[in-house]
């Protein structure tokens, strides 16, 4: 009975059916979730070895290519009125003061734990916004936790008459200590 059931069956390809001798077996197409795994690979490889490549090129390259000159013009000691001048506190974190007869440039930033005060115009004082330390308009601590006055950075004057600041080179005046801020290159006269 079996066999006859079998002789009515449809003829089908078997799977298992041996191929002829020379065909060409196909690979079966990628699934599009092992593509996009793939490529996800390949970009996290390539992120690394050019972050890599950077930081190489940055360890190699002098300093003074990649950071900013610390010495710049800041116009003529006659665009300074008399007290203290912030326009250029964004762009060189220091803000100019002028008084009867000195010109000089306060460094922005707190003795005490390195913060930017701000300058209270109404006040006449510098506050930091940390920890509270108050500084007059000459950058002398009088209130908070700042161990001394902030620093004030070289200036001098070049050949066109403009002024020259150099922050890479601070005048201090340590607690206890005598003060720098008589020497040759932490004022101009003016
Ligand atoms: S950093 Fe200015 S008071 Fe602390």
């Amino acid at each position: 009975m079996d066999s006859q059931a079998d002789q009515n069956l449809p003829a089908t390809a078997s799977t298992t059916a041996p191929k002829p001798a020379g065909a060409v077996v196909e690979a079966a197409p990628d699934p599009p979730v092992n593509k996009m795994r793939r490529r996800i690979v390949w970009a996290t490889i390539a992120g690394a070895l050019t972050t890599f490549f950077l930081m190489f090129v940055r360890f190699f390259l002098p300093r003074s290519i990649l950071e900013p000159s610390s010495s710049f013009r800041i116009g003529a000691p006659a665009d300074y009125a008399i007290g203290v001048d912030t326009k250029w506190q964004q762009q060189y974190r220091i803000w100019v003061t002028r008084t009867s007869d000195r010109l000089f440039v306060i460094y922005a930033r707190c003795t005490h734990l390195g913060c930017t005060p701000d300058w209270k115009a109404s006040e006449n004082k510098f506050k930091c916004p940390c920890h509270g330390s108050g500084y007059d308009s000459e950058g002398i601590n009088f209130e908070g936790p700042a161990p001394r006055p902030m620093d004030r950075a070289k200036v001098s004057i070049d050949a066109e008459g403009q002024i020259v600041v150099d922050t890479g080179t601070l005048y201090e005046w340590p607690k206890g200590a005598k003060s720098e801020f008589d020497e040759d290159g932490a004022f101009l006269r003016v």
